[in-house]
Formats: structure tokens, sequence, C-alpha cells
């Protein structure tokens, strides 16, 4: 099946156009997610960093880390080294400048990279965590697989995803929101239309709830569990190797 991509008559593979996606909507990026999801996105991160807590992981790698905020929040675990891999130049320079300012440039590390071939060895975190990024990847096996490589025996592997919210009324007013004020509140502030019509298109298409934790199982991930939040606007799933 064709994956979803945001500009739909470009020749560019789905991650290069991802990538030319992030940075154009990069400067914009933080304020149209706390705009967008009326706040509620912090809580979110709050909520899928806390399903780490019992576990203390040391070493935390964070996939598609944009403007770091979800790297950031992993600091209330106390790990010794946050990485943050996204392929996004201007995403992270935004996180730069806010890891400067809040004085977390020691602790937690931005580098740009491709989530699908990552520039680690095997066996080398506690714990991975992907916020709003397994959606984009351009092929979500390759990813889940490349995630478990990296991953020591034991390790975890938080996700955290948009769903459907599947009951009335919150679905109707849901399909509403995204369909249309979505796209048109994305247009304005981002000036890049596609973005925001690739948003909820890929929400569509993204195999949520049971069926990512099928995803999950086969790519050899074991202890798969899922929460939706608010509503199922969102679920966070949580996976061992
Ligand atoms: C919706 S943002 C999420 C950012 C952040 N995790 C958060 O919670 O706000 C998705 C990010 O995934 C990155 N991304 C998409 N596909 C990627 C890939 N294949 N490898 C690395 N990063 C990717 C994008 O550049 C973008 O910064």
């Amino acid at each position: 099946m064709k994956p979803v991509t945001p500009y739909k008559h470009s020749q560019k593979s789905k991650h290069e156009q991802i990538e030319v996606m992030f940075n154009n909507i990069a400067p914009k990026y933080d304020l149209l997610n706390g705009l967008l999801s009326f706040g509620i996105d912090k809580k979110w991160r709050k909520t899928a960093v806390s399903m780490l807590s019992s576990e203390r992981p040391k070493h935390i790698l964070d996939i598609a880390t944009g403007t770091a905020d979800f790297a950031i929040s992993c600091m209330k675990l106390r790990p010794t080294k946050i990485i943050g891999i996204d392929i996004s130049a201007k995403m992270l320079a935004i996180g730069r400048e806010k890891l400067r300012k809040l004085d977390l440039e020691n602790h937690i590390q931005l580098m740009q990279g491709n989530s699908e071939n990552l520039p680690f060895s095997d066996n080398h975190f506690d714990a991975v965590t992907v916020a709003f990024g397994v959606r984009n990847f351009e092929n979500l096996q390759n990813g889940l697989a490349e995630i478990r490589r990296v991953l020591k025996p034991g390790g975890s592997l938080i996700v955290l995803e948009f769903s459907k919210p599947k009951k009335f009324p919150v679905k109707q007013f849901y399909a509403f929101y995204s369909n249309t004020v979505l796209p048109l509140a994305g247009k304005i502030i981002s000036r890049d239309k596609a973005a925001y019509t690739y948003l909820p298109d890929s929400i569509k298409a993204f195999p949520a709830g049971y069926a990512f934790l099928k995803e999950l199982e086969k790519a050899q991930f074991t202890d798969t569990i899922f929460r939706p939040l608010t509503f199922g606007i969102t679920t966070v799933y949580k996976a061992k190797k």
C-alpha cells in the first residue's frame, strides 16, 4: 500500500517529504501544538513518561524528538543521559535553543538522523520513546526493528500517538475538528496547508490500538499494552524487548 505523504504530487520519498514538511512548520510547531490540542499535549507527554517511572531508565533515546518537548519531559525520570534524534534540522535548532534556555544541554543531546537507520550499537539504551513520530515512519516495521535493536534486553519502548475516538459525540466532534478546523488553522498559522491535511490523513491511516500492538508483536516486542487518553484522541503504548 502506498504510504500517506504530505505532498501528493512530489516524487520524493516519504521521509524526504516529512523532513521538508517539518522544516517548513518548525518555527510555528510549538505554538500550533499547544493551540490545536488546547494544551493537553503536555499532559499526554507527562502520562507517557510516568509509565517508565518504576524502571528508572538511565540511558534514554527519544526518537522523532522534534523541538525536544518529550525529551525534556523525560528529565522527570532523572536519567544520566538522554539523546534526542530527528530528521529535521530546523526542529532540532528550536529544540537546542530550548535546552540552552533551560540549562539542559549537558543532560540532553540532540542529533540529526533517520529513525529507520539509527547510528547506535545494539543493546544500547534502557528505554526508547517516540511521541507523535511512528505515524511518520516510511516503513513502520523497519523503524520498530531498529528501535528493538538499540534497546537493551529487558528495556522498554514507549510510543505516544494520535488515535481516533470511537464514541459519540467525541467521535463526531473530532472528525469535524480534524477535517476542517485543524487544516484551516494550520494553513493560516504555518502557511503549509499540506502539513495540516497530512495530519488527519495520517491519523486515519495509522494502525491504532490493538492493530499497533500486533505491529509491535510482529517486530518481536513483548508485554505489549496500550492506554487510550482523552477519549481516545491519543494512545500511549508500552512494550518490552
Ligand atoms: C509531530 S513531531 C513530534 C515531536 C516531538 N516528539 C513532540 O512530542 O512534540 C514529529 C517529528 O518526527 C520527526 N520525524 C519524522 N519521521 C522521522 C524519521 N524517519 N526519523 C527521525 N525523525 C523523524 C519529524 O521531523 C518531527 O520533528
